[in-house]
């Protein structure tokens, strides 16, 4: 229970409520969110498994443990860059992660002195646009989160958080059907779950599947060697494949009810379903000042977000650290702080991105866009692919068999099959072919 906790405290995060609605937004809606479910399913999972299993084999930070059994399994070290790819993906991910993270930190506070009431939206976009288009106050609250999360980490009392996270959750999940409520009765629902469940191959394109497959990756927490790290405590006794299921079945209903909140907001108020990462922070406050107690409920929305995000950047932060403190030698605060300030600095390429150098593009799009895409739409599905890669061809059967822990019956072929041939072959076919896979499945729905 402790591990389920500590995963999915991880796995949900902004990615399910900020992250997925706005990309399946930016993406046309129905096709993009069909892709993103199979890369779930087929690929997120089997390699969650297998940094499970990884990971409780290893027992060790995640650099170590590939590191030694790349020497076990294989005779080579070289293995342990993966471990290192994905440190450095941690740390990137984090430098965005918090910005938007302080805006649902500063979220707390216009809720608290009534800037939403009536819920206008136009007055709502007002507030959001003052806040994320000054650098000052953005910087100001990416700051405060990162204080935050360096001060749980240089203490190491995350068990503390995770004991939260048990009421949290739940509580989280519970407002978000209160506002589910909201939409379906004051929302354009029938045109929301359309756009979310209607797949138009048309609206799709080569860069969206890229984005649905590392947006698998991205809410799962998983690429990145953190699950791996959370896989060296899994007690032996404990099947790798249910706690997987669970975590990944929670996850994806969390993402698919939050979109199932904000897009009816989006169509009964004219807003546009492809603003971007702004779009939660832009609709949710209309439906909290229309709401009875709406100040209330939506500070304590915001509250339970800026939660959520605190034990997922903590995943995000600890890899790097541990690393510092076990191969480094360094104390546990001052390792905290030196990857914090890194962090920290990084992330004025994401606070710049919506004000002073908002104008400035490239390749796609924003500094924070760029990051974005190669942190979490490259490097994850690459180190993803590294390690089905890893537990699937280089380990050999009986490790693997050991590991997992179900036999060799029915579970182990499927997650063999999954991890040897589907989730690689995927990646590959995705980062190669993203235009093909898409004529593929229109016609397969045609
Ligand atoms: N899954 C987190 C979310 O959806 C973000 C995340 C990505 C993460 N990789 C991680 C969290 C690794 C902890 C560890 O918000």
């Amino acid at each position: 229970m402790a591990f389920v906790l500590a995963v999915s405290g991880s796995a949900v995060g902004l990615g399910n409520i900020w992250k997925f609605p706005y990309i399946a937004g930016q993406n046309g809606g129905g096709a993009f969110v069909l892709v993103y479910l199979l890369c779930v399913f087929a690929v997120g999972l089997p390699v969650m498994m297998s940094e499970i299993l990884i990971g409780r084999r290893g027992r060790r930070n995640p650099v170590a443990t590939m590191q030694l059994l790349g020497e076990e399994e294989a005779g080579q070290s070289g293995w342990k860059l993966a471990g290192v790819a994905g440190v450095v993906a941690g740390i990137i991910i984090l430098s965005f992660y918090s910005v938007f993270a302080g805006w649902s930190l500063s979220y707390i506070v216009s809720s608290l002195t009534g800037e939403f009431v009536g819920g206008d939206p136009v007055r709502v976009t007002n507030v959001f646009d003052r806040l994320s288009g000054s650098w000052g106050y953005s910087a100001f609250w990416h700051s405060a989160f990162m204080v935050m999360t360096i001060a749980v980490v240089a203490r190491g009392v995350e068990r503390g958080l995770e004991r939260c996270v048990r009421i949290l959750m739940p509580a989280l999940v519970i407002l978000l059907l209160i506002l589910l409520g909201y939409s379906v009765s004051e929302g354009d629902f029938a045109r929301g779950i359309t756009f979310l469940f209607q797949p138009d191959f048309d609206k799709l394109t080569p860069t969206g599947v890229l984005v649905a497959l590392g947006h698998a990756f991205f809410t799962l927490s998983v690429g990145m060697g953190a699950v791996m790290a959370y896989g060296a405590y899994l007690p032996e006794g404990m099947s790798i494949p249910y706690t997987s299921v669970a975590v990944v079945v929670a996850d994806t209903l969390i993402a698919l009810l939050a979109a199932m909140v904000i897009f009816p907001i989006v169509f009964a108020n004219g807003l546009d379903p492809a603003s971007g990462p702004g779009l939660i922070f832009q609709t949710l406050p209309v439906a909290f000042g229309q709401m009875t107690a709406g100040s209330f409920f939506g500070a304590l929305f915001f509250v339970l977000l800026t939660f959520a995000a605190w034990t997922s950047s903590i995943g995000l932060i600890e890899p790097a650290v541990a690393w510092l403190v076990e191969t480094k030698g360094f104390r546990r605060g001052i390792a905290a702080a030196l990857i914090g300030g890194v962090v920290w600095a990084i992330g004025f390429g994401t606070v710049l991105s919506f004000n002073l150098a908002s104008g400035f593009t490239f390749w796609r799009g924003t500094i924070y866009t760029n990051i974005d895409h190669l942190a979490s739409y490259i490097m994850l599905p690459i180190i993803g692919f590294l390690i089905t890669v890893f537990a699937g061809w280089v380990m050999c059967r009986n490790s693997s068999a050991d590991e997992l822990g179900v036999g060799v019956g029915v579970t182990y072929k499927v997650w063999r099959f999954l991890a040897r041939f589907v989730a690689p072959v995927a990646v590959l076919f995705i980062f190669f072919h993203a235009a093909g896979i898409m004529d593929w499945l229109r016609e397969m729905i045609a």
